[in-house]
């Protein structure tokens, strides 16, 4: 039984339909002071196993409550969608957050801040039994989890949209944090080279990128990173690939978060396209997480 929090009904069917289980219709309101309520919708037909009397609901399976916390609103809707899970007697609570937000405060970046991330693993600890994360910024976030928790890579699904007329292609990560992911395509993709770029951060939405000592000149890119937020990263990424020679810069990320005008600047600095998951449900996100979250449930 799926309970799926609002920005992330598609991987919630899509999660369904590979696991053969049913999505619990629930909506999100605001009362009038603000505040956020999850509610089974009850002028929808019930899944089988699911039962709404005068005044409880009841989950006679387990339940997995799928919300990428992009937002606090979404932090709310999924802690609430624990607790109606759990409290509903659900057999076990497992908590899917395929975007883990606040996932890049892995440590107090300057002094007087806390950790977010170690706040956010274990606040949603609390409600489940059972965490699982995909393509998580710092995975080490998850030793702050007090219950079983596991992080998933979607590469291979990002692998399957990514259509080449060329074999001769090189993965290019934007920074050494996200050198893996490049390996990782390059495997799952079966062709070409990879390698990356030092990236400096300058501030929120500006970073410095040098070019790494490997030729670029009539190459096809594909740029991976395991999120794109403001486009700095890779639109700075993809013009100094473009100016140092190559063909063609395409890129892929994980989770297209894409605040503002991103995907705008991404393309007048001159990237081809971008494929991304459904881990945050945007236009670009042409492929699944699914897959890699079915296989560990
Ligand atoms: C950070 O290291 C991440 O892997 C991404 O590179 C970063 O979050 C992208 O942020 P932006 O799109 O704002 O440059």
């Amino acid at each position: 039984m799926i309970l799926s929090g609002s920005g992330n009904q598609h991987l919630a069917h899509a999660l369904a339909s590979t696991l053969d289980e049913a999505v619990v219709p629930v909506r999100a309101r605001r009362f009038p002071d603000g505040e956020l309520i999850v509610e089974v919708d009850t002028e929808t037909e019930l899944p089988a196993m699911v039962t709404l009397g005068d005044d409880a609901f009841a989950i006679d399976d387990r339940a997995v409550v799928i919300a990428s916390t992009v937002d606090d609103r979404a932090l709310i809707e999924v802690l609430q969608l624990q607790d109606l899970a759990r409290e509903g007697g659900a057999k076990e609570v497992v908590t899917v957050v395929p975007y883990f937000g606040y996932g890049r405060q892995d440590v107090a970046h300057d002094p007087g801040q806390p950790a977010s991330a170690r706040a956010m693993a274990r606040a949603l600890s609390a409600g489940t039994d059972r965490l699982v994360t995909v393509n998580l910024h710092e995975p080490a976030v998850l030793d702050y989890c007090t219950v079983e928790a596991q992080n998933v890579s979607a590469v291979n699904a990002l692998a399957g949209g990514i259509d080449l007329d060329t074999d001769d292609v090189l993965f290019v990560a934007p920074d050494a944090g996200a050198r893996d992911l490049a390996a990782q395509l390059r495997d799952v993709a079966g062709r070409g080279r990879f390698d990356h770029l030092e990236k400096h951060r300058i501030d929120d939405t500006t970073v410095e990128i040098t070019m790494s000592e490997t030729s670029v000149e009539g190459q096809t890119v594909v740029l991976i990173d395991d999120e794109i937020a403001t486009g700095g990263t890779m639109t700075t990424a993809t013009r100094m690939l473009l100016d140092a020679g190559a063909t063609a810069v395409h890129a892929a990320c994980v989770h297209p978060v894409l605040v503002g005008n991103a995907y705008t600047r991404l393309r007048r600095a001159g990237l081809a396209g971008l494929v991304a998951t459904d881990t945050i449900e945007r236009p670009v996100s042409t492929v699944s997480a699914a897959g890699a979250i079915a296989e560990v449930l």
